[in-house]
Parts: structure tokens; C-alpha cells; sequence
């Protein structure tokens, strides 16, 4: 396990009296292996960052502990730094010096000479296609080049594990696809990545195994298979024009229904078999006399599964 933490929570207290503590973290568990791919979904104000923080040694557990590359978060923080990279939420970069000597820069940080910092920092604008705009001063390049950039400079000493905080947030679909192509490669090559987001597709598409947190607690664990599995196959999202709880009943008992859970005015039916099965919903609502102003069938995702945790949806929960 690269990663081993065990009822990490983090409270903080801005001011005086009990009223200004927030509880960020509530008690997370996190076992991450060695090559993973490991994501960390969930909405804002989540505990995403406060996690990783944590684990990255950048703010210290309020209680919990955690072994990260075998070294303790608390006692070995510096052996716990040397073996990682991270990349924070918003970048984090000497705005005033050039792309290039940041990177130079980190590398010495690393422990490289002056030698072997140049020549790593070249290959990684080389990767990032940072080439053209390596010379001008960091606070010149757009956001989605700044991005890029900082997670460059979390790549610099080639550490084993990296932690990259919301690294395609503000990225536009160009660059946000080569991104997930440079965690691929990481994970080609055996480095482990911690990731947060909060975007469904990104866990879905690029990680091994994720938790879903909300909170400052985890609400689901697994590989994206296995938690969309979990909630069924498909779903069918009902709108009925009133009295949705009598439709949420009748659904209920039907048989091929596994679940109904009602979100505002929708109501989603989960259902091993959509295709079949909608014809059956539709002639249970209308027997009732039921009156359906909307119905739509679609294929399981992440949010369902936040959703069937949380009651509410991931992509409205913000
Ligand atoms: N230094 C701090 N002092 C007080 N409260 C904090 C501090 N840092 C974070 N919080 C609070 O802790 C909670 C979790 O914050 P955190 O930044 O970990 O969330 P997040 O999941 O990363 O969210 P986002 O997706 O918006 O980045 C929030 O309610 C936040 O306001
Ligand atoms: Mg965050």
C-alpha cells in the first residue's frame, strides 16, 4: 500500500466558541496500492483538499493517522515530502520567473544538481508542450497553460506517488484530455496518482478505484464498475404532474424495480433491464391514473450512485 489512512479527521476552528468549528474531515479511511490510480470525488466543500493536505503533510490530523510511501504523515513529514509530488488546487507557481526556472527551481528543491534540474526540466516542457512559452514570466500564460505548467512541476522529481488536486478544473476539453493522457502514462509507468474532482466522467474514466465523499466522509468506496453495478443497470427518471408520493409507492412494489429514490420532483427507478422494463413503469403509472409530464431512460453513472448515498445529486450539490 502506498497509501494507509485510518480515521483521519480534521476540525477547524476560526475564532473563539464552538460555533466556528468545521468539522472538514469526519474519519476517512483510505488504503491506496502501490500503481494506482486512486480518486477522490465529491462536491465542493467536500473535504477533498483538507484530505490530501493532510496526507501531502501540508496541515497536520486533528486525530486519525496515516502511512504514506511507509512513512508516518505526523512523525516523518519531511521523509513523507521528499517521496512525493503535489500539484496544489490553485497552482502554486513564482509568478514573476519564467516556467522554466520554476521548474529548475523545483528540481533543485528535489535534490538534483543544476545539471540534471535543467535537463529534467526540459523533458517535461517537451511533454507538456510548455515549449514556446517556457521563457515568459509565469503570471503571462492563460489559465489552462498555468494548469498545465503547475502539474509539470508536481512531476518534476519523478516521485513515486503524486497528489494532484482538481487538476483539470478550468482546463478546456483539449487540454484536459491530454492531462488524463499524462496520468495514464504515470500509471504506465508505475507511479501511483491520488487525484481529486469533481467531475463524474473524470473518476469514471481515469481511475482505478475512488471514494465518493461528501461532507468530510466517505459514502462509497470501489472501482467505478462495481459502484455503478451497485445501483443497478439503468435508470428511468419519472416527472408525474402530482402526487408523486402515490407514484413513488406504486413504483416501489413493482418487482423488476430495485429501488426508487425521489430527487425534488423526479423520481428515478432503478432497474436491471431499462429497455424491458420501461413499457411495465409506463403501464403502472397510467393504471393508477398517474399523469407522466416526462420520462427518460438512461444508463447508471456516478452520480446515481452519490445520489443513492446522499439523496441528492452530485452534479447539484455544489
Ligand atoms: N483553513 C480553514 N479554516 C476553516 N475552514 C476550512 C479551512 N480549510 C477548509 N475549510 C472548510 O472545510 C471544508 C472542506 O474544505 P475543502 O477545501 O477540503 O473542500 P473540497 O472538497 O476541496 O472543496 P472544493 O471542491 O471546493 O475544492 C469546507 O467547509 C471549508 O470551508
Ligand atoms: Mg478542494
Amino acid at each position: 500500500m502506498i497509501i494507509e489512512a485510518h480515521e483521519l479527521r480534521k476540525t477547524f476552528v476560526s475564532g473563539r466558541g464552538k460555533g466556528n468549528e468545521v468539522e472538514a474531515v469526519r474519519g476517512i479511511d483510505l488504503e491506496v496500492a502501490d500503481g494506482e490510480v486512486f480518486a477522490v470525488l465529491g462536491p465542493n466543500g467536500a473535504g477533498k483538499t483538507t484530505t490530501v493536505r493532510m496526507l501531502a503533510t501540508f496541515t497536520p490530523p486533528t486525530s486519525g493517522r496515516a502511512l504514506v510511501n511507509g512513512f508516518d504523515i505526523v512523525k516523518q513529514a519531511d521523509k513523507v515530502r521528499a517521496s512525493i509530488g503535489y500539484v496544489s488546487q490553485s497552482g502554486g507557481v513564482d509568478d514573476l520567473a519564467p516556467a522554466i526556472e520554476n521548474l529548475m527551481l523545483a528540481g533543485r528543491i528535489a535534490g538534483m544538481s543544476k545539471a540534471q534540474a535543467k535537463a529534467r526540466a526540459e523533458e517535461l516542457m517537451e511533454i507538456f508542450a510548455l515549449g514556446e512559452i517556457g521563457n515568459r514570466p509565469a503570471r503571462t500564460l492563460s489559465g489552462g497553460q498555468k494548469r498545465r505548467f503547475a502539474v509539470a512541476i508536481g512531476l518534476v522529481a519523478a516521485p513515486p506517488l503524486i497528489f494532484l488536486d482538481e487538476p483539470t478544473t478550468g482546463l478546456d476539453p483539449q487540454n484536459r484530455a491530454n492531462l488524463w493522457e499524462e496520468v495514464r502514462k504515470l500509471r504506465a509507468q508505475g507511479t501511483s496518482v491520488l487525484l481529486t474532482t469533481h467531475y463524474l466522467d473524470e473518476a469514471d474514466a481515469l481511475c482505478d478505484r475512488l471514494v465518493i465523499v461528501d461532507h468530510g466522509r466517505i459514502v462509497a468506496e470501489g472501482t467505478p464498475e462495481a459502484l455503478k453495478k451497485e445501483v443497478a443497470g439503468d435508470v428511468v427518471t419519472v416527472k408525474v404532474a402530482d402526487r408523486i408520493e402515490q407514484a413513488r409507492a406504486l413504483l416501489s412494489a413493482e418487482p423488476y424495480v430495485r429501488e426508487v429514490v425521489q430527487e425534488d420532483d423526479l423520481l428515478r427507478a432503478y432497474l436491471d433491464d431499462g429497455e424491458r422494463g420501461l413499457p411495465s413503469v409506463l403501464r403502472a403509472l397510467d393504471r393508477d391514473g398517474l399523469v407522466i409530464q416526462s420520462i427518460t431512460l438512461s444508463r447508471a453513472t456516478l452520480d446515481d450512485v452519490f445520489l443513492k448515498h446522499t439523496g441528492r445529486s452530485l452534479r447539484d450539490a455544489a
